[in-house]
């Protein structure tokens, strides 16, 4: 008789994804770059992984505060301070740093109040579920990242009515919520940012069709948090000009350079998720010399620094997408921190990765499920700390490798 053990394995192993994945990793062996090690780090972007020195061009530390002394600072006096943790669940005691880091984080976004979770997946899941009743529904972005729509299914879970509508399409959220009715209270759920394509969602226009239809706003900004929107607040308050009726989820692990996700929202609503959200009541909290760190990094943000980090992300950005469309390469996104060029075919795409790898580059080769089948695309995070030169080679290597390797229907 087959182990239990074994014939569990056996069973997932059966599994449309793991086939799916399994299939291209016998396929393509030397083409796949997933689960690598990363053997050393610096200097700038120069990074060793899996054995060759390249240029990261996949950091989600947008503007470099993961190398700045000030951060590095509070979390080596945090450590001193603290200890390495302080092993404790919110639900019985938080350290007075994360207190101080949720009090700066609300300042800084001119939010009433924040809550700090270990992750902005937690966060998702966390909070989703938290905000809902059976009585209530949640309509999502068919393209929200992976944590909101596990934060949904947990919902779904408990008996709250669920949907999705078309990407960024305003009149298929309506239809959407329309056909949810009869609820109580509603949910609309997106990304501030795509995180695969670096595209913004349609703010104005889902609020507007969310308010229409007595439904709050839920963006998960966590590419946005730090970069975008002035002194870095993100999407939100820049397109809406205030957060009526909006909760926004953001990220300490990405431009912030520290860890863990928080959730903006009305002081009332912030007490509700302290006492419904099962991950802050049941897990442990961000360690304290991090949350040391996000103060250290929310006044660089909120500066006149920040705003030059900011600007030299642009510069950044400007340079890549300029050079690469000049090389006729289909670039999409662009506004923050992510431009992806389009690729489609998936070997084509992680064929082009490799090659780019091999050239001294590391860009993230995205393929389904992280896109649609045959929308893969090479996903590159540019940093304030590139320099131009990497940028403009980065620009040649893609252009030549995806002339070998996949040629293009060019742009003009
Ligand atoms: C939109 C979005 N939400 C959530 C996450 C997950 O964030 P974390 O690593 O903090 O769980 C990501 C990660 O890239 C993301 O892009």
């Amino acid at each position: 008789m087959q182990h239990p053990l074994d014939r569990l394995a056996a069973g997932l192993a059966a599994s449309p994804l793991v086939r799916h994945l399994e299939g291209f990793f016998r396929d393509h062996p030397d083409l796949h770059m997933k689960d690598m090690t990363l053997e050393e780090a610096g200097p700038g972007r120069r990074v060793k992984l899996a054995g060759r020195w390249v240029v990261n061009f996949g950091s989600d530390s947008f503007l470099g505060l993961d190398r700045d002394p000030r951060v590095l600072a509070a979390v080596r006096d945090g450590l001193d301070h603290w200890g390495s943790h302080n092993g404790s669940s919110r639900a019985f005691s938080s350290v007075e740093s994360n207190v101080r880091a949720e009090e700066k984080i609300a300042a800084w976004l001119g939010a009433e109040s924040a809550l700090i979770y270990p992750s902005v997946t937690l966060a998702n899941l966390g909070a989703l579920p938290a905000l809902l009743t059976r009585q209530d529904a949640v309509v999502t972005d068919q393209y929200a990242h992976n944590s909101v729509q596990q934060g949904v299914k947990l919902a779904k879970a408990s008996g709250v009515k669920t949907g999705q509508f078309a990407h960024n399409d305003p009149a298929d959220l309506d239809r959407a919520l329309k056909s949810l009715r009869p609820y109580r209270s509603a949910l609309v759920a997106v990304d501030g940012v795509y995180s695969m394509t670096g595209t913004l969602a349609a703010l104005v226009e889902l609020r507007d069709v969310a308010a229409a239809n007595d439904a709050v706003l839920y963006v998960d900004d966590a590419h946005g948090t730090g970069v975008l929107g002035s002194r870095g607040r993100g999407t939100v308050l820049d397109a809406l000009g205030n957060y009526d009726n909006t909760v926004v989820v953001g990220s300490l692990s990405k431009a912030v350079s520290c860890f863990g996700g928080f959730v903006a929202c009305p002081e009332r609503v912030r007490f509700l998720l302290k006492l419904r959200s099962a991950p802050l009541i049941f897990g442990g909290p961000v360690p304290p010399p991090y949350l040391d760190a996000v103060c250290a990094a929310v006044d660089i943000l909120d500066s006149a620094d920040g705003d030059e980090l900011r600007a030299a992300l642009g510069r950044n950005m400007t340079r890549f997408c300029g050079g690469a469309r000049g090389r006729g390469l289909p670039v999409i996104g662009g506004v923050g921190a992510i431009a992806s060029v389009l690729v489609g075919d998936e070997a084509a795409t992680l064929r082009a990765g490799r090659a780019v790898f091999d050239r001294g580059f590391y860009v993230q080769s995205v393929i389904f499920p992280a896109v649609p089948h045959h929308g893969g695309l090479l996903r590159v995070q540019v940093n304030a700390n590139h320099q131009p030169t990497e940028i403009d080679a980065l620009v040649g290597v893609l252009a030549d490798v995806l002339d070998q390797h996949h040629p293009l229907p060019r742009v003009a």
